[in-house]
Formats: structure tokens, C-alpha cells, sequence
């Protein structure tokens, strides 16, 4: 299955010099001004999203992107990384990810091949030993080789396969797997189209994706200041998945709460087409 490095590699080195960074994030629904043009409300919200901004991290946007991955490789090489299990836990993300397997909102039926991306912990490879099919292939990568370390000791099974790599370059041939989970790392690029072009290539035609990330919230703001990443507008994301080929299949809420409040983050079916 792997084209290059090894089971227990280090992590290839990956793009180099500064990413391409992204657009201004909300244009207004209004246009630019001008001097002559009638003096416009800002948009409801303006100042909640001026308020997320000034909290969020922004160190993503201000140095190359081999730069930054040092700094995460060390944020959860740290503290953060040995509490990030027990974070999930109590920001219930964990048992909310599990119940979207349990309820079948993301179906594994069927998967026989499964990548799960930025593994960290293992909190998605434990509801992946537990619900997919007995004879999937479950393969985990990380960035950070000290969070597989810890992977492996959490998880005590010997049946996911771990590798340290880069999201932006796997070590897969092409149309490798037919489902994919990736939770909170997108947000650890710059452009989020350099992950979901590598995950389409190893992606095989019909293949789904659980998507879990970071969105421009307030809550998120915060995120985006403990783990020095990045967050997203929800209807950018969704033109950049069109624009790598990816459908954004169906937009999926941890509970109905959830969803009413459209809090909890971005969490999105995406299908390479058949
Ligand atoms: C917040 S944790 C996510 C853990 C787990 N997937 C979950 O859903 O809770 C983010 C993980 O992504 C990893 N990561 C960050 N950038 C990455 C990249 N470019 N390629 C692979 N992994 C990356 C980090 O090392 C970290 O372990």
C-alpha cells in the first residue's frame, strides 16, 4: 500500500517556502464602497466575526509553511498533545464523533480500506476499531510521531496500521481508499485545497469522507488560539471541495441541538464521484 516511506518513517519532508494564502474571508454581501455610495450597515454578525478574528491565531498566515509545521509539530509534541485525548473527551468531541459512527450518520458499511488523517490520539481510529467492518484495513497518519507514540499506547491494538506523514504528501498510491475520517487537521493548512487534492488521489472513485473541522465561530476563534491553526467559513470550504473535485455530500450535526444552534464545528459527507 505505501509507495515510499516506511511503517515507522519519519515524516517526509514536504512543501517548501510560503503557502499560497487564502482569500479575504468575508467580502462584503454588499461590495467595496465607494465615496459617492450611500453609507452601509455592516452585516449582522460583523462585529461577532470582528471579535473571532481579533482572537484567532494567525501564525498560519504569517510564515512558510514548513515553518509552521514545526510549530505543530512541537504544540503536540508538548503538554497539549499529552492532554488532547482528555480534551476531546471534555469537549465532548469524542463521544459526539463516536455517536455520528453509532447512529450510522457516517456509514462504514462496506469500507475495506480506511485512512484516517491526522490520527493524533487515535480518538477516530478507537470508533474505527469499533464499528468498521472486521475486515477493513485501518490505516492512521500523523504529522507528529510522538501523537502516534501515543496512538499506539491509548489504543493497545495491534490492527491499525500507523504512519508518520504529511497530509499534504501521502505515501499512497493512487485510489487507495474507499473511506477516509479526517478530524480537526485541515485546519492546519493554510489552503485547504493542498490536503483535499492529495486525499482525492488516494481516494477511489465512490470513496466518502468524514469531514471534521474547525469553523469561524467564536468557539472556533479559540481553537484556532490553543492549537495555532486556522478556522473556516463554511460556504468557502464548500467551494474549495468543489473546486478539487470532492461533492459535498451531506452536511451532518452531532445531535439535533446541535444543529438548531449550528454549533460544533464543520462536520461534512464528502464523496469522490464514481
Ligand atoms: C486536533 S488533532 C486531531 C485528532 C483527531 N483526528 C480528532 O479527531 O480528534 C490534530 C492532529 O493533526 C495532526 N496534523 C497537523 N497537521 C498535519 C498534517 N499536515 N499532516 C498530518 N497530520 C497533521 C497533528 O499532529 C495532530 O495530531
Amino acid at each position: 500500500m505505501l509507495d515510499s516511506s516506511s511503517r515507522s518513517g519519519s515524516t517526509r519532508s514536504g512543501l517548501s517556502g510560503r503557502a499560497t494564502l487564502e482569500e479575504p474571508r468575508d467580502a462584503s454581501p454588499h461590495g467595496v464602497g465607494t465615496s459617492t455610495a450611500p453609507r452601509r450597515k455592516q452585516p449582522r454578525g460583523g462585529t461577532r466575526k470582528a471579535v473571532n478574528r481579533l482572537v484567532e491565531d494567525d501564525l498560519i498566515r504569517r510564515v512558510s509553511f514548513d515553518e509552521y509545521r514545526d510549530k505543530v509539530r512541537n504544540v503536540y509534541a508538548g503538554p497539549k498533545g499529552a492532554l488532547l485525548a482528555t480534551c476531546s473527551l471534555l469537549s465532548l468531541h469524542s463521544p459526539m464523533g463516536e455517536r455520528l459512527f453509532r447512529k450510522r450518520k457516517f456509514s462504514l458499511d462496506g469500507a475495506k480500506r480506511i485512512l484516517d488523517v491526522g490520527s493524533g490520539a487515535g480518538q477516530i481510529v478507537k470508533h474505527l476499531l469499533k464499528y468498521a467492518p472486521c475486515d477493513a484495513r485501518i490505516v492512521g497518519i500523523d504529522l507528529s510521531p510522538e501523537m502516534l507514540r501515543r496512538a499506539r499506547q491509548r489504543l493497545r491494538s495491534d490492527r491499525p496500521e500507523f504512519y508518520s506523514a504529511d497530509l499534504t504528501h501521502l505515501p499512497f498510491a493512487d485510489a487507495t481508499f474507499d473511506c477516509v475520517t479526517c478530524g480537526y487537521v485541515l485546519e492546519h493548512l493554510p489552503d485547504p485545497r493542498m490536503g483535499f487534492r492529495e486525499l482525492y488521489r488516494v481516494m477511489t472513485p465512490g470513496a466518502r469522507m468524514l469531514l471534521l473541522t474547525t469553523e469561524d465561530s467564536f468557539g472556533g476563534a479559540w481553537t484556532s488560539r490553543l492549537f495555532c491553526c486556522r478556522t473556516y467559513n463554511r460556504e468557502e470550504l464548500r467551494g474549495m471541495t468543489h473546486e478539487c473535485g470532492l461533492v459535498w455530500h451531506r452536511e451532518l450535526w452531532f445531535s439535533s441541538v446541535h444543529r438548531l444552534l449550528r454549533a460544533g464545528g464543520i462536520c461534512v459527507e464528502l464523496v469522490k464521484p464514481a
